[in-house]
């Protein structure tokens, strides 16, 4: 049996604690790297329409669902689905160990790249051609994922900081670690965001660019695929699906402003978005004009708007070593905030099962985590990195939240958690939360798996074979899914039925801020 004490629970200092650590898992790289390369694919302003209606019809009813499910039955992913449900423990388990184990193994090699690029910026160490020293000596790409070469050190040491940078903060706890680093890093990084739009917009050539962000093409609207990216995307910027926010709401005393923290931690999370995009899209009106190419020409390569497109922007413009500097410590930042959440979410985990200390996993688990990033930093990296995000993102998160709407809207009711939220919260859901919840969601994210599995099996993913497809891809799902049955099928250390909130909490004060 676990030590007596073992469960005591943590609790965010503050709502605007919570607040910060909500917001900073859900900005990442997502905001920076995958929404720009999604806005810029998918037709520049086009992307903003799917955008918001997805927010709004799948994003809000989703966080207030996980942020409702973590408080009301006060557990992590793996421990509130077996408490709405014995048979669903799995599902908790699943999300937290393919995102542990997989999103989170790339996830930091990739904050490691934009340190090394960090670095780089202050001497345009990139040279003359970014983009061949991104792919051929950077990565040192290889010629498929079956020649993994070796490991690009620069990349590993990198990645050394990174992990031991996420080990320390998720060590300290919850609120001397997440809530106190989320408290430095977000306004470090609003600010560092403001100057870099405001410098961007002053660039030659950047309204080129902002007119290319903000004029829909409505033409792109219909096509299946910019819906699908935009459903997707949501998904991954606002950590839904990954087990984190259930686990942070967990944190949460018995009194909290459910709605209000997610309405504000989509707005926040969906505007940071929006409002980096302008720098994004200023950056490639001014590669444009300066070098007289067309907007859709700018960037060959989706991955490469980060890291060839900005690095070449960069050595273009005045004192562009400090905007590129800024632009990768954003990027490392908000990186940063998003993967001790993801970290944190399996901790929780383990510690509310297993009842193990707490420290101990933290460590054993990061060691791992570091272990496992390894194979992203060889030769083969990229590959393997690409394969392992569109299975991951596409057949883990979608899936993911597909079945929790089900068990939610079908088996459990969602009458208990909206009438949880209407209790403690001041402002209050209607039925339109029931509805999108138990028809809505499960609906659309139904139909964009099912297109996604046809596309799947029409031809292999990325034009790579069927051997690495199969092998890296549909194999990692598997596994995960492996690990997470026997994960939750092992005996639990506490009886969950006894589980009362006075007794995870016990009688400690919370000083309450108001959020207003
Ligand atoms: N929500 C995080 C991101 O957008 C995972 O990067």
């Amino acid at each position: 049996m676990a030590d007596k004490g073992a469960f005591k629970r943590e609790q965010w200092k503050s709502q605007l604690g919570f607040l910060m650590a909500a917001v900073g898992s859900a900005i990442g790289l997502g905001n920076i790297w995958r929404f720009s390369y999604m806005a810029y694919a998918n037709g520049g302003g086009a992307f903003l329409i799917p955008y918001t209606v997805a927010l709004f019809t799948a994003g809000i009813p989703l966080l207030l669902l996980e942020f409702a499910l973590g408080h009301e039955r006060i557990g992590s992913a793996p421990m509130a689905y077996a408490k709405a449900s014995r048979n669903w423990e799995w599902l908790g388990w699943w999300a937290v160990v393919f995102v542990m184990f997989g999103i989170e193994l790339y996830y930091t090699v990739i904050i490691a790249w934009c340190l090394d690029f960090f670095v780089l910026s202050f001497n345009l160490g990139w040279g003359p051609d970014p983009n061949t020293f991104f792919f051929k000596k950077f990565l040192g790409l290889s010629a498929s994922p079956s020649h993994i070469g070796g490991i690009q050190t620069v990349i590993f040491v990198a990645l050394i900081i990174i992990w031991l940078a996420n080990w320390f903060i998720v060590y300290r706890g919850v609120s001397k670690g997440i809530e106190l680093a989320n408290k430095i890093f977000m306004p470090l990084l609003f600010i560092l965001t403001a100057v870099l739009v405001f410098w961007a917009i002053t660039l030659k050539g950047a309204g080129t660019g902002i007119k290319a962000y903000l004029t829909p093409d409505f033409s792109k609207l219909t096509n299946p695929k910019v819906w699908i990216d935009a459903y997707s995307q949501i998904f991954f910027t606002l950590s839904l699906g990954f087990g984190i926010m259930i686990a942070y709401a967990s944190y949460l005393p018995k009194k909290a402003e459910i709605t209000k923290n997610a309405y504000l931690t989509a707005f926040i999370n969906c505007g940071y978005s929006i409002f980096a995009g302008f720098a994004v899209f200023s950056v490639l009106g001014f590669m444009a004009v300066t070098q007289g190419k067309p907007l859709g020409k700018v960037v060959s390569q989706s991955i490469g708007l980060a890291f060839v497109a900005y690095p070449k922007a960069v050595s273009l413009m005045p004192a562009g070593n400090f905007f590129g500097a800024i632009f990768f410590l954003c990027l490392v930042v908000a990186g940063l905030s998003s993967s001790v959440s993801i970290l944190e979410a399996f901790v929780a985990a383990m510690v509310d099962k297993f009842g193990y200390a707490r420290k101990k996993v933290v460590t054993i688990t990061a060691i791992l985590g570091f272990l496992g990033s390894i194979i992203f930093t060889t030769q083969a990296g990229l590959y393997w990195l690409d394969i392992v995000d569109h299975f991951l993102t596409h057949y883990g998160l979608v899936v993911v939240g597909i079945l929790e709407s089900v068990l939610v809207g079908w088996l459990f009711g969602t009458y208990i958690l909206r009438d949880h939220i209407n209790k403690v919260s001041s402002m209050k859901i209607g039925l339109w939360w029931d509805f999108l919840v138990k028809y809505f969601v499960p609906l659309v994210l139904g139909i964009i798996l099912i297109g996604d599995i046809y596309h799947e099996v029409t031809k292999p993913y990325g034009g790579y074979s069927w051997a690495a497809v199969l092998g890296i891809g549909v194999d990692w799902v598997i596994l995960t899914v492996l690990l997470a049955v026997i994960f939750a099928t092992r005996p639990w250390q506490r009886d969950l039925n006894q589980v009362s909130r006075a007794e995870t909490f016990g009688d400690e004060e919370w000083d309450r801020d108001e959020i207003t």
